[in-house]
């Protein structure tokens, strides 16, 4: 599906097509962007990030951020500096401030799970927002651009 509409709808029967996405996605990538990944616990987020990753070029393992909360991928390895952040463990907005996720932003793109814990970036024209589903094979993703995605092909 390459539907260019503000809400589109992604089949992900299996890894494959997650790895297809992930592909899509990263080719388009701009410095700035945020991927914020919603679902609840396993849905696919880091699975999808991790496609995301291999994308911008990177070949070595990607660790979850469930406890580092934030790891950095940066040139030669990846084609743009890339932030993996996971939210999840972080419930104040004093934490939230002392992640310093702008000075990580800064010329990067950043790939948020559980974005929601930091208030979503839903008001960012460059959030481009997945919230991903159990389907009966796989998953369904539901995937929303910001306005700075509008003239992106996915
Ligand atoms: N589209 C898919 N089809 C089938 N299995 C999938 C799909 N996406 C992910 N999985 C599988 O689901 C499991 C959980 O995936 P993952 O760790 O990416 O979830 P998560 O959303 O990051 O979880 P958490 O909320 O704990 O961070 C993994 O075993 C992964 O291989
Ligand atoms: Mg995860």
């Amino acid at each position: 599906m390459t539907a260019n509409d503000a809400v589109s709808e992604w089949a992900l029967a299996d890894l494959e097509a997650v790895e297809h996405l992930g592909g899509r996605i990263a080719a388009v990538l701009e410095p700035g962007d945020v991927v914020a990944l919603e679902g609840p616990l396993g849905a696919g987020k880091t699975s999808l990030a991790r496609a995301i990753l291999r994308g911008c070029g990177f070949a070595g393992e990607v660790p979850s951020p469930t406890f580092t909360i934030i790891e950095l991928y940066e040139p030669p390895l990846t084609r743009l500096p890339v932030v993996h952040a996971d939210f999840y463990r972080v419930s104040s907005l004093r934490e939230r401030d002392e992640l310093g996720l702008t000075d990580y932003r800064r010329g990067a793109v950043l790939l948020a799970e559980w974005p929601e814990k930091i208030g979503g970036f839903s008001e960012d024209p460059q959030c481009l927002r997945i919230g991903i589903a159990f389907a009966a094979t796989g998953r369904w993703a539901t995937i929303e651009r910001g306005d700075a995605w509008r003239n992106r092909m996915l």
